[in-house]
């Protein structure tokens, strides 16, 4: 099994870094190209396995859905031999997002079946609110040996999301689209990603308004067509990538990306005592004082990012005086606080909240990946302890992050992938 092995040799980060394509997005308009009439291309895609998931998933269902050939990244999805309904456990338990594929084929063939996702490493992650927004729009739902069965006719409606979802916001929205009618969601997420779904759903006919805020109005239309769509830099990416500039004490500029879309991001890191310098399409990182310990908790858009969390504790870890991070979106994600303990890290959970109190130095260690975010957290902080760090599981960072040890070998980092 794959692992990543760095060895922090205390020099800075230095250069620049290009990030890729949101992979959140992409998962959101690829399950999107379903509802459209013959072939989607996005481009901009990145290549990392969650995408790789959600193409076998298309294909499954019957549609064409790959690179396209001497692209590096664009897809190309093409629907029109979709003839099976069903999203099977084998690829849905490797990915919750695969749960989206259910409201466009509702909402275009008036049946779906798909697997529950099942539990996952950071904490229960309930489909409730999906379901809810389904029921609500009309449609019959029954739970049948794991599996999720929606069909029949929808029609406008409305309703309230009972906490703030992101893709079952977005999961709504697709059902919504080609619902008759108008139907009205409250408390929707705001997240880039949910506008970014919104982009694409109007560039193919559907009329809605409010995306990116709570109130989210859409009439339904007849029909909607296949476009081709670019999607945006990864803020998560951009952020990671910020971080480990952060923690080597280094100065990198990440490219790429829509600064408006870090916000929170930006402001705790400045807080901290990172400096920014930032373009259209690019944000320079360099350190001017000791980085200083902050508190932070973690929202929904336009609050700081749980996506973030982990990183954000990981250079913490080495900051002068303590923090106190909460997590509030999701129970149970501190799975990477064991790891950071390993290597020398002074950090005790209660509940929600972590305390951090910043340590001189930390030490390299063999750590575990437990999730995505998890492991890229360890990544950072093995670029800023002494000797080296063995990061293991690391198929988990291969779910989001595309040729990360490449990008990080151009910023002067000594990181290498061993099989
Ligand atoms: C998405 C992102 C993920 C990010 C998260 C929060 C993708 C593919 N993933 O996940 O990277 O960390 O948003 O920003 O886009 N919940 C329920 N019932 C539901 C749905 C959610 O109780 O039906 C709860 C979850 O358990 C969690 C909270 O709501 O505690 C937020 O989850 P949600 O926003 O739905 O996360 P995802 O959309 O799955």
């Amino acid at each position: 099994m794959d692992r990543i092995v760095v060895v922090g040799s205390g020099s800075p980060l230095t250069g620049e870094v290009r990030v890729s394509g949101s992979k959140n997005s992409t998962l959101a308009l690829m399950a999107a190209a379903l509802l459209g009439d013959g072939e989607t291309i996005i481009h901009n895609a990145p290549r990392v396995r969650d995408v790789s998931t959600m193409i076998q998933i298309l294909q499954s269902l019957g549609a064409q859905a790959g690179w396209i050939e001497g692209e590096s990244n664009s897809l190309s999805i093409d629907t029109r031999g979709v003839n099976q309904f069903e999203a099977p456990y084998d690829l849905v338990r490797q990915m919750r997002a695969s749960f989206l594929v259910l409201g466009p084929l509702l909402a275009r063939y008036g049946r779906a079946r798909v697997s529950e996702p099942g539990g996952c490493a950071i904490g229960v992650r309930p489909i409730d609110q999906h379901l809810k927004a389904f029921e609500q729009l009309g449609a019959e739902l029954s739970l049948d040996h794991g599996y999720v069965e929606a069909h029949g006719k929808l029609s406008g409606t409305s309703f309230s999301f009972d906490m703030v979802t992101v893709n079952g916001t977005q999961n709504a929205m697709m059902a919504a689209v080609l619902t008759p009618g108008e139907t009205i969601m409250e408390n929707c997420a705001r997240e880039p990603e949910v506008m970014e779904l919104a982009a694409m759903l109007k560039k193919m006919g559907a009329d809605i308004r409010g995306d990116g805020t709570q109130h989210i109005v859409i009439r339904g239309v007849e029909k909607l067509k296949s476009v081709e769509f670019q999607v945006s830099g990864d803020r998560i990416e951009a952020g990671t990538l910020i971080a480990a500039g952060m923690i080597t004490k280094g100065d990198v500029r990440v490219t790429g990306i829509d600064p408006a879309l870090l916000g929170s991001t930006l402001e705790k890191m400045r807080e901290a005592g990172a400096i920014f310098d930032i373009e259209k399409d690019n944000v320079r990182v360099r350190i001017g004082t000791p980085t200083v310990g902050v508190s932070v908790a973690t929202a929904p858009y336009p609050g700081f990012p749980t996506d973030m969390q982990a990183q954000l504790m990981a250079v913490m870890t080495l900051a002068t005086g303590s923090s106190v991070i909460v997590e509030n979106v999701f129970e149970n994600r501190f799975m990477h606080v064991p790891e950071m303990q390993r290597m020398g890290a002074d950090i005790s959970v209660k509940g929600r909240s972590a305390h951090v109190r910043g340590v001189e130095k930390l030490l390299g260690a063999e750590v575990m990946a437990t999730d995505l975010r998890a492991s890229a957290s360890l990544i950072v902080a093995g670029l800023a302890a002494e000797g080296e760090t063995t990061v293991n599981r690391v198929y988990h960072i291969d779910r989001g992050y595309e040729r990360i040890e490449e990008k990080l070998q151009n910023l002067g980092a000594v990181i290498r992938r061993e099989g």
